[in-house]
């Protein structure tokens, strides 16, 4: 169902708070992507999440609530670290783990003692939040291990299974999924990389453990992995990706040629390389803000035109670009 500029007076918005109530899946839109909702203080709700989206047990959901005060009654402990960074970046794109409070079902953490929470900056996300009044836990809209969801129709795509409701609010700004961050630790750890960088986040607490970028799969079960969604393979078109710098782009042009004429379909994602025509040729801004917005509709589309081999130009290695680099390499990593 469409939802307008004035969520709050939809009646699409009040079927989804009722929804939510009965413990229906109900998709709805972020800044950062579309997520998949249950209420979250009921076990049976979450699991319907799991099987939707076919996400492996161990992994945990975010927990999304409408401030900072209701993020602090589902934690047991809030640190001083979590207080600062909610009053900068609450609401918006920063997800905090923090040590969970009993009453949150354990299958929402994946058993784990921790939970991690966010306030949206959505203007659905808050009048579902504060029309229902209940914490929802949502992952991204997609199938597990498939490409996140920017608009409605990519939901529609991914998830094989029907939900109770999609809200359809258009395609979402940020583009790629928050930031996390661990406060259960020594210092701060990033866990993924997104919107609000390192260097935001330490100038508000200080030391940060950066990001570790997983160099090889580690196996699903590997309970010493600080967060499963760290998984190397994750964000995947079902294409296989190739990664180059843009002083490659002769020679992989041709291997273009060369797959072209074995009647590929080849799909090619450039910032600074000129798009040539007459190919599946997107050119995406090069700015590593606008390049987020853009990049999963991009593979999206690559994908449904039946794209079997994509090229996409590396972006530089440089902190600005960290969360769409981090998305590339889980994109173009095999196996
Ligand atoms: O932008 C976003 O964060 C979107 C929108 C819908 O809010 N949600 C999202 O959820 O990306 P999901 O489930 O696709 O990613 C959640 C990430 C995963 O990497 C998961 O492993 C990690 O957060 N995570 C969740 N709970 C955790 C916990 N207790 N400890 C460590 N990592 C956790
Ligand atoms: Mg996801």
């Amino acid at each position: 169902m469409p939802v307008g500029p004035e969520p709050r007076q939809s009646s699409a918005l009040a079927l989804a708070a009722e929804l939510l109530h009965a413990g229906e899946l109900v998709v709805f839109a972020t800044e950062t992507v579309y997520g998949l909702g249950a209420r979250a203080d009921q076990a049976q709700a979450v699991e319907r999440i799991y099987a939707v989206k076919g996400r492996p047990g161990n992994n945990p959901l975010i927990v999304h609530v409408k401030d900072a005060e209701a993020a602090r009654h589902w934690s047991a402990h809030w640190p001083a670290s979590a207080r600062q960074l909610a009053e900068v970046f609450w609401p918006g794109p920063l997800t905090l783990v923090v040590p969970a409070d009993e009453r949150l079902p354990p299958v929402v953490r994946a058993g784990r003692p921790t939970v991690a929470l966010r306030v949206p900056n959505h203007p659905v996300a808050q009048a579902l939040l504060q029309t229902s009044g209940l914490p929802i836990a949502a992952p991204s809209a997609n199938r597990s291990g498939h490409i996140s969801p920017t608009c409605a129709a990519h939901v529609l795509r991914s998830l094989k299974q029907p939900v109770g409701l999609i809200l359809d609010s258009g395609p979402t700004q940020i583009g790629v999924e928050s930031t996390v961050l661990d406060l259960t630790g020594e210092y701060p750890r990033l866990l993924r990389p997104g919107a609000i960088t390192l260097e935001q986040l330490s100038a508000v607490v200080g030391r940060v453990k950066p990001y570790l970028a997983p160099k090889v799969a580690p196996l699903d079960d590997e309970p010493a992995f600080p967060s499963p969604g760290m998984m190397r393979k994750h964000y995947a078109p079902s294409a296989t990706v190739c990664l180059f710098d843009p002083d490659e782009w002769p020679a992989v042009a041709e291997e273009i040629a060369q797959r072209q004429a074995k009647h590929e379909v080849i799909g090619i994602l450039t910032r600074t390389v000129p798009v040539l025509e007459s190919l599946r040729h997107i050119g995406l801004p090069n700015d590593p803000t606008l390049f987020a917005t853009k990049l999963y509709a991009a593979l999206h589309d690559l994908e449904e035109v039946g794209c079997t081999w994509l090229a996409i130009e590396a972006p530089p290695d440089e902190p600005a670009w960290q969360a769409v680099n981090d998305r590339l390499a889980r994109a173009s990593a095999e196996g």
